[in-house]
């Protein structure tokens, strides 16, 4: 081996040794200029071959041009590998690539949850009869949710045992706050913060939080819409009508309405409202004197009925409260779960799909 083929040889293994440390686009670009870039050493032996005798000229050539395919060779892969390892890397930050529509129209677009879909419903219902839509927060103070509502401190739906209680240190204060148990302390509220003045009519849809272990109808999250009405005359009847109407919108049929004796601590009276079966007897005539004619359902359980909602003539502490003078105006409150209506409506069977998740129970709503 000539003195030349010994330098290509060297020069040929500290290149690839070089190469191989290169960890970076940059130091691999300066390995390239080094050794076969235009002035790199491998290179500069190529040109001079020229002046070398015929015998050099031909082992040295060929040595040489061999080392420069084999080095540009190398190059060619580490540069790939590098690129691959910073898209490799820049895939773990970036999103992945969007999906491309698929052709044929088989997109399934999003669309609305059933509850959203029927509080909208309910929205549009009441504000065509002249009700204005309230909103208030979840997270509510216990001055709302119950002192307001002449609900005595010593009621048993105040304890921990069914109200998520927040604790008053980690809101930096000594109030009593809860998450709320009802949509009632939007009574109040919405009278307050909206400085609404007798006649009006409003509904506050939105969520509230019991303490209860779920079951097939009883959800520790569910929502709620609470009315109420106040004027000069407004009458037991005035709420009958209007909840009946409403029903009638809501279920598309001609739904009537009952009371019956309840109890409550913000209204005097107080009563459970029940509408007539949408499934069956709403279906079949009413006898002469309003009666039904002994029809009845699973749904309804064989009484033609299904409870609704609660409600009454609002207490007059509780007007007082809301600044109103009890001596020039009455009227009612009432509240009822939108979740019920909805399972009325679309016959869910349990109240815990609406938090399943459960595409399939979704697409049913699309
Ligand atoms: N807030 C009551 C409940 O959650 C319902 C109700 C509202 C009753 C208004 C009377 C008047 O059960």
């Amino acid at each position: 081996m000539t003195n030349t083929e010994q330098q290509i040889k060297e020069l040929g293994n500290q290149a690839k040794g070089e190469l191989a440390a290169a960890q970076d686009a940059h130091s691999l670009e300066a390995w390239r200029v080094l050794y076969i870039g235009r002035s790199g050493q491998v290179t500069a032996i190529l040109r001079g071959v020229k002046n070398l005798s015929e015998e050099e000229k031909r082992i040295v050539g060929k040595e040489a041009n061999a080392l420069r395919r084999e080095l540009e060779e190398l190059y060619q892969e580490k540069q790939e590998r590098l690129h691959n390892k910073i898209s490799g890397d820049r895939s773990k930050i970036l999103p992945p690539p969007l999906t491309p529509p698929r052709a044929g129209g088989e997109n399934a677009a999003g669309s609305l949850h059933p509850l959203p879909l029927s509080m909208n419903r309910i929205i549009e219902i009441f504000s065509a009869m002249g009700f204005i839509i309230a909103d208030g927060p979840e997270v509510e103070e216990g001055k709302y949710n119950f002192d307001a509502l002449n609900i005595p401190l010593d009621h048993p739906a105040r304890g921990e045992g069914d109200t998520f209680m927040i604790d008053p240190k980690s809101i930096g204060g000594e109030k009593d706050i809860v998450l709320r148990t009802q949509t009632s302390p939007m009574q109040i509220r919405s009278v307050q913060t909206m400085h609404l003045n007798p006649p009006f009519k409003l509904i506050a849809p939105g969520r509230v939080f019991r303490r209860e272990k779920a079951d097939a109808t009883h959800e520790s999250t569910f929502y709620q819409f609470e009315g109420l009405g106040i004027s000069e005359d407004m009458s037991i009847a005035d709420f009958k009508d209007i909840v009946a109407e409403f029903f009638s919108e809501f279920f598309q049929k001609d739904v009537d309405v009952r009371l019956r004796p309840s109890y409550f601590p913000f209204v005097e009276p107080g009563f459970e409202v029940d509408m007539s079966c949408v499934f069956c007897r709403a279906e079949n005539a009413l006898s002469e004197h309003g009666e039904s004619k002994g029809v009845g359902c699973r749904i309804c359980k064989y009484t033609g009925w299904i409870e609704v909602m609660g409600a009454g003539m609002v207490h007059p502490n509780v007007l007082k409260n809301m600044n109103i003078d009890p001596k020039k105006y009455q009227g009612f409150a009432f509240g009822g779960a939108i979740d019920r209506l909805t399972m009325i409506q679309y016959g869910i069977t349990d109240i815990r799909m609406f938090w399943s998740g459960d595409i399939r129970f979704l697409k049913q709503f699309s």
